[in-house]
């Protein structure tokens, strides 16, 4: 008889959303074709009537209004019960447009990751493309990084690049970030089920070591890191 191989169970994702829910998809893709070895635990979200929430089954939604809570501390508090319940590995921020108080953060920290739609530490907050082109930047992108209580603040984990190509406008720019997105998150999620990155110190570490540079994506999908980070094809 073979030797039984140690159980490995699947690292339980939760996901905050607010609108969309494309990043989501994103994710459940890569689940249901066994490319992303995870299981989703529970979609969250501070608008019931988020589109990303259809994404799932009822089961898996959690939801409530966060204008019907008499304080943000309140509605977080009630949001981190619900992600708690779920028992996540990792909570992922794919789209929630709402900021996350001190108290939710400290309850998550080290396992709470957000997408940010471009190259930080330029453009937090929003407007991302935008900004870029009134800049005039030639490169933007999207980051994955740990989330802090200070906004799109924390220790970037890894980016991927594009160029802005003239006659872009912030409409043309968000939709090739947001495939860039898709495939970034991935590609990170990846190495966060597979227990290869963690947060110590407000910095992010890669197979134990402090990255000190994140983690660079070509938008043609070479690997720019030594380490040989892959973006997953589209
Ligand atoms: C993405 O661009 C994400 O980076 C930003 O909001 C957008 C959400 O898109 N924070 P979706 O809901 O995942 O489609």
């Amino acid at each position: 008889m073979p030797a039984a191989g140690p159980i490995v169970r699947k690292r339980r994702l939760a996901v905050l959303v607010s609108g969309r829910g494309s990043n989501l998809q994103a994710l459940l893709d890569a689940i249901a074709a066994g490319t992303l070895d995870a299981q989703l635990v529970g979609v969250f979200s501070d608008r019931p009537a988020a589109p990303a929430l259809q994404r799932v089954p009822h089961a898996l939604r959690w939801s409530a209004d966060a204008r019907e809570f008499p304080s943000r501390e309140a509605f977080d508090g009630a949001l981190a019960d619900a992600v708690a319940a779920a028992r996540p590995d990792w909570v992922v921020c794919a789209g929630y447009l709402r900021i996350l108080g001190d108290g939710f953060v400290a309850r998550f920290r080290g396992r709470l990751l957000n997408i940010h739609p471009s190259l930080l530490p330029k453009y937090r907050g929003l407007r991302t493309h935008a900004r870029v082109l009134e800049a005039g930047d030639r490169l933007h992108g999207a980051s994955v990084h740990f989330v802090v209580p200070e906004l799109d603040a924390g220790a970037v984990v890894a980016q991927a690049t594009l160029a802005v190509e003239a006659g872009d406008t912030p409409e043309t720019l968000a939709a090739r970030v947001l495939a860039l997105e898709h495939r970034l998150l991935l590609a990170v999620l990846r190495l966060a089920v597979d227990g290869r990155l963690a947060e110590r110190d407000a910095t992010a570490l890669f197979d134990g070591h402090p990255v000190f540079m994140p983690l660079r994506l070509d938008c043609a999908g070479t690997p720019t890191d030594p380490a040989g980070f892959r973006l997953p094809p589209q």
